[in-house]
C-alpha cells in the first residue's frame, strides 16, 4: 500500500526503535525521566522558549494550552477552519467551558486583521471575556499553508495591546519552518505558547509538546495530570522524540519537494484539478470536475483496491499528503493509477 491519508502513519526509524530500547527512564510524574526531561529542554531550546511538557498527542497540547490559558466562561478567537474547531471534539468548550469565537480563516491561513480586532469584546458586564487568540501553522483545513513571520507579529501585537494571549497550534510548525528557510523560533516569537507534533512528519511513534513561560508550563503540566496525561516511564516514547527533533527536521524538505512533483503529475490527468496554490509544504489538495460522476469516496475506493490510499477533502475534494514513508517512485506509480483510474 502507498498510504499518503497523512503524515501519522509514518513508522518509527531504526534510529528510533534503537533509542527506545535503550532509553534511560524513570518516573515522569515525579520528573524522574532522564529522557523526558531531555526531550523538553531540547524542545523548549528549538522553539525559543523556558520550558517545555512532553504530551501524549497534539489534541491533548492544544486542550492543556486553553485550559491553562483560559477561565471557564473565557472566550478563545480562532479561524474558522481551525484544527482546534472542527477536528478535536470541541474538547476546550466541553471540558473547559471555554467559548470559542470564530472568525474567517483567509485562503492562505490568515485572519484578517479587522476580523481580529473586531472580535476581541469590550469591557461590558453581558460579555465573556476573550482571553486567547489561537492560531495554526502550517495550516491544515487550508491546504498545509504557512503563516508568514510578518502576519504572526501582527497577532502578537493585537494581543498585546489588549491583554490577551496567543497560542500557535504548530502541529507542523517544522515543515512551515523548513519552507520559509527560517529557524522555527522566528515563527513563534512573542507567541505564549506552542504545541508541535514529534509523530506527523518528523516519524516518531507518539507525542507532541507544548513550550512556553517556566510558570505557564508548571500550570500546564498539573492540568496534564488532571486530564489523566501523567505518564510514567515514558522515556520510551520521548527517545524516539528526540531522534525525531535531531534527525528529521531538514529531511521534511524533501517531502515538499515530493507533494511539488505529485501536484506536477496530477495536474495532467483528467477530470482532476489541483487546487491553486497547493502545494505549499507536505499536503496536496486536488478535486474532481463536474464532467467526472463519481464522488471523490468512490474514487478513494478504487484506488485502494489499486494500493494507494488518499484521504477526503471538502466537497469532492482529496488531500495527499507526502512523509517520509514515500519515494519518488511511489509518485510515479500513485500518478500511472491515478490516470488509468481516472481514464475509465
Ligand atoms: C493542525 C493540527 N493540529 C493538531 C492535530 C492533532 O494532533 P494529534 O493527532 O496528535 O492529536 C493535528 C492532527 O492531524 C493537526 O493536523
Amino acid at each position: 500500500m502507498i498510504d499518503l491519508r497523512s503524515d501519522t502513519v509514518t513508522q518509527p526509524t531504526d534510529e528510533m526503535r534503537h533509542a527506545m530500547a535503550l532509553a534511560d527512564v524513570g518516573d515522569d510524574v515525579y520528573g524522574e525521566d532522564p529522557t523526558i526531561n531531555y526531550l523538553e529542554e531540547l524542545s523548549a531550546d528549538r522553539m525559543g522558549k523556558e520550558a517545555g511538557l512532553f504530551i501524549p498527542s497534539g489534541t491533548m497540547g492544544n486542550l492543556i494550552a486553553f485550559l491553562t490559558h483560559c477561565q471557564r466562561g473565557e472566550e478563545a478567537i480562532m479561524g474558522d477552519q481551525a484544527h482546534t474547531f472542527y477536528y478535536e471534539v470541541g474538547g476546550v468548550s466541553a471540558l473547559g467551558g471555554i467559548m470559542v469565537h470564530t472568525v474567517p480563516n483567509q485562503a492562505d491561513g490568515t485572519i484578517r486583521i479587522s476580523d481580529l480586532k473586531n472580535a476581541i469584546r469590550m469591557e461590558d458586564v453581558h460579555f465573556p471575556t476573550t482571553r486567547l487568540i489561537a492560531l495554526e501553522n502550517t495550516h491544515n483545513r487550508c491546504g498545509g499553508v504557512v503563516l508568514e513571520p510578518e502576519f504572526i507579529q501582527q497577532v502578537v501585537k493585537i494581543s498585546q495591546d489588549n491583554d490577551l494571549f496567543v497560542h500557535m497550534d504548530g502541529a507542523r510548525i517544522f515543515n512551515a519552518a523548513i519552507k520559509l528557510g527560517l529557524p522555527v523560533q522566528n515563527l513563534v516569537d512573542g507567541v505564549d505558547s506552542i504545541t508541535f507534533c514529534l509523530s506527523k512528519g518528523l516519524g516518531a511513534p507518539v507525542g507532541s509538546v507544548l513550550c512556553g513561560t517556566q510558570d505557564f508550563i508548571h500550570r500546564a503540566r498539573r492540568i496534564r495530570k488532571q486530564l489523566g496525561g501523567g505518564m510514567r516511564q515514558a522515556g520510551i516514547l520521548a527517545a524516539a522524540g528526540i531522534v525525531a527533533l535531531e534527525t528529521m527536521v531538514d529531511r521534511l524538505e524533501e517531502d515538499h519537494q515530493r507533494a511539488f512533483l505529485l501536484a506536477d503529475k496530477l495536474r495532467d490527468i483528467p477530470h482532476l484539478h489541483v487546487r491553486e496554490n497547493s502545494p505549499q509544504t507536505n499536503m496536496v489538495f486536488i478535486d474532481l470536475d463536474d464532467c467526472d460522476t463519481r464522488t471523490n469516496i468512490q474514487v478513494i475506493e478504487e484506488l485502494k483496491i489499486m494500493g494507494v490510499l488518499i484521504g477526503t477533502s471538502k466537497n469532492r475534494g482529496f488531500r495527499l499528503v507526502t512523509h517520509y514513508g514515500i519515494s519518488d517512485d511511489d509518485i510515479v506509480k500513485v500518478s500511472e493509477i491515478f490516470m488509468k483510474i481516472m481514464s475509465n
